[in-house]
């Protein structure tokens, strides 16, 4: 993997270390310019017009919900494209009919985007069991957790496939087997592994995934649901997403039109059909074994340094290149304004969007997370460790 190329195509990569790609990652030029290229020589509404600039613009958004739908496997299946992995989520709480009743389990490892869509069907007498790890909290949910918490009335299982906090991976092949033994949906938050992991959703046997195309190199407000079957009600209803209107009613279209009611964001989703094609010139097995190669760096230097304590599997087995970490005696948001300020570091801090995850862990400060991507280098992750060194030595 050519790692000097893609930096020099992300000019951020020049002026700080950058590890806060769970939160989102930064776009090389490639997608900057199709967006660009959009804003500048064909810039059109899609689906509503029979001119030139319509028809390209008509013909590449088609074509990146194709490009998206084959990145992961989805081929067969639609993939609707929204702002994020919260408004993917929503899109299916409000979109299936539940009965009082019916349960829902998610678990305490996951995003509050993955925990608040369903909390709130709490008010139509829905049961929301979020389940936590029975072995061992930093080792994340395992199968066992599920089997042992699915019950005939469970309507949908919704689980993270890597944690942003732990970083750990969830087996969700086994998981959506037992939610189909179980008859049961199984939804998949894929916001940390689709960017960094291949992922098949056939293989999977899930029925929903949701991503985000910001923290795959993509452009902010991107983000993809994949439905197995377009089954779902849609959320929004207006224009675009009709086949045909009268005075009496409404006839909704099939795929994902039906699902994207509105003047969509075109320079976006070209911007992400840039990106999928950017990580596949690269290869998907290439940026996993660069970023495991990172992660094992990372976690065997800081576990190296006392003081410092990982929030998390110790190991760069069966975990994504999320790495928490706590400085005895520094609170997470010291840590990350030092690193920032004295080493031009940039690393999250605080609870990620995990309130109850924290609460399980008895960390209310949260923690400190540095999370790598293909740009990132064995240099960088030096000097992060060498810079934590230093903090410590300075408590
Ligand atoms: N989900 C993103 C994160 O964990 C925002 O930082």
């Amino acid at each position: 993997m050519n790692t000097d190329r893609i930096r020099q195509e992300i000019p951020l990569t020049q002026e700080v270390i950058y590890l806060d790609n769970a939160s989102t990652s930064l776009s090389p030029q490639p997608v900057i310019d199709a967006m660009l290229e959009y804003e500048t020589h064909y810039r059109a509404n899609v689906g509503r017009g029979v001119h030139r600039l319509s028809q390209i613009a008509g013909q590449l958004y088609w074509d990146s919900h194709e490009t998206v739908n084959r990145f992961i496997g989805g081929e067969g299946g639609t993939s609707v494209f929204v702002r994020n992995c919260t408004e993917a989520i929503n899109m299916v709480s409000h979109g299936l009919t539940f009965r009082p009743g019916d349960e829902i389990i998610t678990t305490v490892t996951d995003h509050h985007s993955n925990l608040l869509p369903w909390y709130v069907l709490r008010e139509k007498g829905i049961n929301v069991n979020v389940i936590s790890p029975a072995a061992n909290p930093m080792a994340g949910i395992t199968a066992e957790d599920i089997s042992s918490a699915i019950t005939k009335n469970t309507r949908l299982v919704a689980v993270s496939h890597a944690s942003n906090v732990l970083g750990t991976i969830h087996p969700v092949k086994e998981i959506a087997k037992i939610a189909h033994d179980h008859d049961t949906l199984f939804l998949v938050d894929g916001a940390q592994s689709v960017p960094h992991l291949k992922t098949d959703v056939r293989d999977i046997g899930c029925d929903y995934l949701c991503f985000s195309g910001h923290k795959m190199l993509g452009p902010t407000g991107t983000g993809v649901l994949w439905m197995a079957e377009d089954s779902l009600e849609p959320l929004l209803l207006g224009g675009g997403m009709i086949d045909e209107v009268t005075t009496d009613g409404y006839q909704v279209s099939s795929g994902y039109s039906k699902y994207e009611a509105g003047t969509p964001n075109v320079a976006g989703a070209l911007g992400l059909r840039a990106a999928v094609k950017y990580l596949n010139s690269i290869g998907m097995s290439d940026i996993e074994a660069h970023e495991y190669v990172l992660t094992g760096q990372l976690l065997s230097g800081l576990s190296g340094i006392e003081g410092v304590s990982i929030i998390g599997p110790p190991e760069g087995e069966n975990r994504i290149g999320v790495v928490s970490f706590m400085i005895e005696g520094l609170h997470p948001h010291e840590v990350a304004h030092i690193l920032d300020d004295q080493y031009s570091i940039i690393v999250r801090s605080g609870h990620h969007c995990c309130m109850p995850l924290m609460q399980h862990l008895g960390l209310p400060d949260g923690t400190v997370r540095a999370s790598l991507y293909l740009y990132n280098t064995k240099e960088e992750i030096q000097t992060l460790i060498e810079s934590v060194k230093e903090i410590v030595e300075g408590v």
